[in-house]
């Protein structure tokens, strides 16, 4: 069970898991991927009463093709392991993902794949539950390269600027981008992310944008995560999702240039070429690796 599972995650919505109505309204969104939260969106009064609404609506509600995730509390906590437990035992193969926020160190995320697998024997699983995790303390950034290769269950690391925030001292004004600092302050953390992620042939996220009412910013956002590698941003908002998906979609029209740019380096390899003329540019294996990418992407939304 070591190869990876290829899943969609241009937009991952946040939904909080003691709302029935927004999980509701998010299972008819037709996002990528959803995760109902028990982390912060959900006081600390209504984490135990979530977890019973959250397996009601794995169970009861259609999802359609969207990646249905629960975001459990982190492994400090006195409510992590109930979490993972009552949320498997109750929606069994209605659920795909546990997120794992506040990771520190691979044997944190090894804890939750060894939890899963004595489950998935118990319960008689017939798929493996994967798990993402969230990159947003300093220490996991310092151990991010270790994390990204914990364990063959994972599937993605997410930056969680929020939290990451706090952890290394960065303040509210420079967050939003307005404390005049030259530059983009996540530049380093995305990379350094994507880096680790795709090394593992996992995925690389980018997290929240709190300020839905700005499309623009959050627009922007994306495009320099996905400019870095990244595959998809976090939606906390309805209004954000469809600027995700667009964002992290290929356009058409670089699709098929890239299909048919595969074709015409095939042809020259069958003629014994290495290197040949494409739209006047010279193409190699290199050219061919980079579109694949693109094609990749374009074959799992079914392009
Ligand atoms: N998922 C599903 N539905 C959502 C939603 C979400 N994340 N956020 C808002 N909605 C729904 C609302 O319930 C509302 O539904 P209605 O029109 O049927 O009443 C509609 O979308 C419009 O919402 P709006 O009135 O603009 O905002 P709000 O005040 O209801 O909610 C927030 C604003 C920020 C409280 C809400 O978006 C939210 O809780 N987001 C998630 C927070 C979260 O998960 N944080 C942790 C991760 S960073
Ligand atoms: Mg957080």
């Amino acid at each position: 069970m070591s190869e990876k599972i290829r899943r969609l995650r241009r937009c991952q919505l946040s939904v909080p898991g003691s709302s029935e109505k927004m999980m509701a309204k998010a299972s008819a969104m037709s996002v990528d991927y959803v995760f109902l939260d028990l982390e912060d969106a959900v006081a600390p009064s209504e984490k135990r009463p979530a977890r019973q609404k959250i397996v009601t609506a794995l169970n009861t509600l259609d999802w359609g093709r969207t990646v249905r995730c629960v975001r459990v509390n982190d492994l400090t906590t006195e409510y992590a392991y109930e979490d993972i437990i009552e949320v498997v035992e109750g929606a069994r193969e209605n659920l795909d993902m546990i997120m794992l926020p506040k990771a520190m160190s691979a044997s944190d995320v090894q804890f939750v794949d060894k939890l899963l697998t004595m489950m998935e024997k118990k319960l008689g699983l017939k798929k493996r539950i994967g798990i993402d995790v969230l990159i947003e303390e300093v220490e996991a950034m310092q151990n991010v390269e270790a994390i990204a290769a914990s364990t063959p269950r994972l599937e993605c690391l997410i930056f969680g600027m929020g939290d990451y925030s706090a952890s290394q001292g960065v303040s509210m004004r420079d967050i939003g981008g307005d404390g005049g600092y030259p530059g983009d302050i996540w530049h380093y953390q995305r990379h350094r992310l994507t880096i680790a992620a795709r090394s593992n042939k996992i995925d690389a996220v980018d997290g929240p944008y709190a300020d839905f009412k700005n499309p623009d910013r959050y627009r922007e956002e994306a495009r320099r995560a996905m400019t870095l590698g990244m595959v998809g941003k976090w939606a906390i908002h309805p209004a954000q999702v469809s600027l995700a998906q667009e964002v992290f979609s290929p356009l058409q029209e670089d699709v098929d240039r890239a299909r048919d740019m595969i074709k015409a380096y095939d042809e020259a390899l069958a003629q014994g070429l290495g290197a040949v003329q494409y739209e006047g540019k010279m193409i190699d294996i290199a050219s061919v690796r980079i579109v694949r990418n693109l094609v990749e992407r374009a074959d799992l939304i079914g392009m």
